[in-house]
């Protein structure tokens, strides 16, 4: 290892406990992205990535306003035009905390316990930004940056990015840069170095189903006047056939098979259906049959319920027949689905589905089509290297099923690929009370990223 590579590692095992606090310090700020009411704590938080970037010697950064949160930008361009650009994309939001009764700690009280810091966006993605971050005040403190950086800090990614495409559209020449770091992602096992090539995409809905004018009694109208929350159960009920598969029309018309050899890829990652129940606390799995469960998370298109509401759901017992019911539904997306396409083949089967006694309406949410990204570039060999000498094994490859809708936005206005490399793990409890980040996990993530750094400049 070089002397400033050791001095750099060395400055970030040294400063273990500052950075802790430091990520503490973002944590306790509740930048709840979909919440009118956190309009301010978001813009606290920008301004905290923005003040701790300034810290560190980035130039030129800024709170750039969009039509929804800000972004946050810096640069450091200092290492030449022949030396790699890289941009640093996170985000600053994060998913309610809701149901709050269910933490052991405040979700926005910061709390480590053994080796698990608690804290809604510890690990998505307020920890992985901070990780990239200190990797970087480490290098620096070593010496000059061998590379050229740039951060993209937005605040809406945990609604879809709805606003992100048109600034980076409109922001071309000052993002430009040779490839993309994404730390929002997650490695399958604290002994497992994981690089993710594929991410799916969304589209999310909310059906609101209107029967009677009002709400009923239900003994005086039950079998007169059609229930629209047995409609609505009805309609869902019907989105899945009994393989699995989803009913909307055309839904796997764009859907291509994944190759033999990419099956047999997947088929040696660590985790199978033993791991999935120890991780979900299901009583058994369920699914598309013909496929195993790493597959169907990460290769194949599904659709979720994500909320239901109907009628009276409070204490004891109301006899009502409810005047509306409503479903949150969205599907997870794998290359060539378009989100406005599922949009209109869920129209579709609402037109052919939906009962005569009841009116209906489709309001679209969060959209953004899957990613599949370049295996094979200098970036991505310099990250396996990276892991390789912190783990002392080689990464592996894998689809993930969530979504992260910029990296598709950098492939189509920027024409870059991203490292998807983050280093939250499935037990993390990410969108779910108590979320945490694993601190050993972490430290060993900042090491990465040094390391990264020194490579990427040989
Ligand atoms: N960090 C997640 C995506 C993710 C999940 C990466 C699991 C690695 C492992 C991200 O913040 C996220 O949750 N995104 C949303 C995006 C959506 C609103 C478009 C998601 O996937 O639900
Ligand atoms: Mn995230």
């Amino acid at each position: 290892m070089s002397d400033r590579r050791n001095a750099a590692i060395q400055f970030a095992h040294e400063n273990r406990q500052r950075f802790l606090n430091e990520l503490q310090e973002i944590l306790t700020i509740p930048s709840v992205s979909t919440d009118p009411e956190r309009k301010a704590d978001m813009l606290r938080a920008a301004e905290w990535v923005a003040g701790k970037m300034r810290n560190l010697g980035i130039e030129n950064v800024q709170v750039m306003p969009t039509p929804g949160h800000p972004v946050v930008y810096g640069e450091h361009l200092r290492a030449g035009s022949k030396a790699k650009t890289m941009l640093v994309y996170g985000h600053y939001d994060v998913q309610p905390a809701e149901p709050l009764d269910l933490w052991e700690s405040g979700a926005f009280d910061p709390t480590v316990r053994g080796d698990n810091l608690y804290a809604r966006g510890a690990t998505d993605m307020k920890g992985q930004v901070m990780a990239a971050l200190k990797a970087i005040e480490a290098v620096m403190s070593a010496g000059p940056l061998p590379i050229n950086v740039k951060f993209l800090i937005e605040g809406e990614e945990e609604i879809g990015s709805p606003s992100l495409g048109a600034f980076i559209a409109g922001h071309k020449d000052l993002l430009a840069c040779d490839f993309a770091l994404n730390p929002d992602s997650g490695i399958l096992d604290p002994e497992l170095p994981t690089i993710t090539y594929a991410l799916r995409g969304l589209a999310y809905f909310e059906i609101r189903l209107y029967g009677p004018s009002q709400d009923l009694h239900s003994g005086v109208f039950g079998g007169v006047v059609h229930n629209p929350a047995q409609v609505l159960c009805e309609l869902i009920a019907g989105m899945h056939d009994d393989q699995g598969h989803v009913t909307l029309p055309g839904f796997y018309d764009s859907v291509h098979p994944m190759s033999a050899e990419e099956r047999a890829e997947l088929a040696r990652l660590p985790v199978n259906e033993a791991s999935y129940l120890a991780q979900t606390g299901a009583k058994a799995l369920w699914g598309e049959t013909g496929y195993t469960p790493v597959e169907r998370t990460g290769g194949r298109p599904t659709l979720e319920v994500n909320g239901l509401l109907s009628g009276f759901t409070g204490e004891g017992s109301k006899t009502v027949l409810p005047a509306r019911a409503m479903a949150k539904v969205s599907c997870r997306l794998v290359p060539d689905q378009d989100p406005e396409v599922v949009y209109q083949q869920l129209l579709r089967y609402l037109e052919a589905k939906a009962p005569k006694t009841v009116r209906y309406e489709v309001i679209k949410h969060a959209g953004s089509p899957a990613s599949i990204s370049d295996r094979h570039s200098p970036a991505i060999q310099a990250i396996q290297k990276a892991m390789e000498a912190v783990w002392g094994i080689p990464p592996v490859f894998r689809r993930e099923g969530g979504s992260v809708p910029v990296v598709v936005q950098f492939q189509t206005h920027l024409g870059v690929e991203s490292v998807n490399v983050g280093f939250a793990l499935p037990g993390d409890n990410m969108h779910a009370p108590n979320e945490k980040i694993h601190l050993p996990t972490w430290a060993r993530g900042i090491d990465t990223l040094v390391h990264f750094i020194y490579n990427l400049s040989q």
